[in-house]
């Protein structure tokens, strides 16, 4: 059996829920190995719609063991109210299958509000989700972290609580000058996440080193996207973790030839939620259009996620950084109704053209993208289930992508529905 890898190769928001979810069915194992409560992943079945933030995609099926890698950051309050969700609705029956790995750093309180903070005081805002992501593993790097196993120990806990709240008060109050922390507080509310985690927490390393001497399916979850990378994104407009397939193992404690296969989810135009560059960014009419049909709202903030045009110089470069091996292209359907369709294929700065990012953002605020036009298929694709049935144009402008980013195109999704999507190849057959 292969283990493979699923990651988003713009800015997230790709459709990587709707594909994890899909490929979960073949898998043994589901594994989210960085971000936290950042990601919004939806799921649609018929008429039910659920959003994950912190669970694996693959929570849905029964049977399935979904776990969550030490690369993430856990926000025990989020997980708690996710879980009352899940069950509620009938899922997540056995305990047993949902696993948690102690060496996950927690979401501590101070660390929503230092990220909320910082945002509402500085000129130049990131626009981040508020869900303490940045503050969170800028402690885990400075070895501030509090990790889910210290939790489990009450007085070990307390102290790196106490320890912390000197530091986190001080920058709050005085810096700030806003409310900062009780410790007894914190120890209380987090008592009650202490039985939950328990049940939960266990040593992730080890349970994967047996999945995979029993030849077991493991499929790996990434969030957010590539250029959201915290070293190869648009720094400093990203998230504060490596989104990229890389991290894959780092976050969750696996070896690197562990993993036979990765597919990059990619929308068929590219999409953006919070500041920083977006070189093929439709600001106008062109732009609403595909907000609107593309239901392009932020499944976490609910923010407008700002539309444009496929950025061929970007996905190649994901294509060589993720080590992808095939495509799933979504949303295919949005681009229905446009009459030209453009692929953005090189930037121009100056006098000089480019097929490669720049390294610093303001290359990327003065590039003029390039493109190429192509004639749109005027036509409803929504929910299409074979490959036969997309119209000509629909295949040429597939064709041209594989042939710009130099891979083939594996899954392609005409709808936000689990059946709406077309497999060419499954990965782990
Ligand atoms: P993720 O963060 O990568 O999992 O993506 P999100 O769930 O944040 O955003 C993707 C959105 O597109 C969700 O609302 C999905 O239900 C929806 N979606 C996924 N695939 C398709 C598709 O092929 N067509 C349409 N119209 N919507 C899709
Ligand atoms: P999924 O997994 C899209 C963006 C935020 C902001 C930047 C930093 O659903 O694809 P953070 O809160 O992480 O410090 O914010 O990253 N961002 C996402 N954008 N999809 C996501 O996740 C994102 N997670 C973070 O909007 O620009
Ligand atoms: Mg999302």
């Amino acid at each position: 059996m292969a283990n493979i890898g699923v990651v988003g190769i713009q800015w997230g928001d790709e459709g990587k829920g709707k594909i994890i979810d899909f490929l979960s069915a073949y898998a043994d194992v589901i594994v989210r190995f960085q971000g936290g409560a950042n990601a919004g992943h939806t799921i649609v079945i018929g008429d039910k719609k659920t959003i994950l933030h912190l669970i694996p995609s693959g929570i849905l099926h029964e049977g399935k063991y979904c776990v969550i890698g030490n690369g993430v950051v856990l926000d025990p309050e989020v997980l708690e109210k996710e879980i009352t969700e899940l069950k509620k609705l009938g899922y997540m029956k056995d305990d047993k299958k949902f696993l948690i790995s102690g060496l996950a750093h927690l979401i501590m309180p101070y660390h929503k509000k230092l990220d909320q903070l910082k945002e509402s005081r500085v000129t130049k805002k990131i626009g981040t989700t508020g869900r303490g992501i940045g503050p969170a593993y800028e402690d885990r790097t400075s070895r501030a972290g509090i990790r889910v196993v210290d939790l489990l120990n009450k007085k070990v806990f307390r102290e790196k609580v106490r320890e912390n709240l000197e530091v986190k008060n001080f920058l709050i109050r005085r810096y700030y000058k806003d409310e900062g922390f009780k410790l007894m507080d914190i120890l209380k509310k987090y008592d009650g996440y202490r039985k939950l985690l328990k049940k939960y927490s266990m040593d992730v390393v080890s349970f994967l080193e047996t999945c995979m001497a029993k030849k077991k399916a493991i499929l790996f979850e990434g969030a957010q996207g590539t250029f959201l990378d915290v070293d190869h994104g648009t720094y400093p407009y990203v998230t504060s973790s490596n989104t990229m397939a890389g991290n894959i193992f780092a976050g969750s404690g696996v070896p690197p030839t562990c993993v036979d296969y990765i597919l990059g989810i990619c929308k068929a135009y590219t999409t953006r939620v919070g500041e920083g560059p977006f070189p093929t960014e439709l600001s106008g009419p062109e732009g609403d259009l595909m907000r609107k049909i593309g239901d392009e709202y932020g499944s976490t903030t609910g923010r407008p996620r700002r539309c444009g045009w496929f950025d061929a110089v970007l996905a190649k470069r994901s294509v060589y950084l993720n080590g992808i091996k095939g495509l799933s292209i979504m949303k295919l359907d949005v681009l229905d109704g446009f009459e030209k369709i453009k692929l953005c294929t090189s930037y121009k700065i100056g006098k000089k053209y480019y097929t490669e990012p720049p390294m610093d953002v303001t290359g990327y605020y003065k590039c003029e993208p390039q493109y190429e036009e192509m004639d749109g298929w005027k036509t409803s694709l929504r929910d299409i289930k074979t490959y036969e049935d997309l119209p000509l144009n629909t295949k040429k402008y597939l064709k041209r992508i594989e042939e710009l980013l130099n891979v083939k195109v594996d899954i392609i999704s005409t709808g936000p529905d689990r059946n709406s999507t077309i497999i060419l190849h499954n990965p782990f057959r």
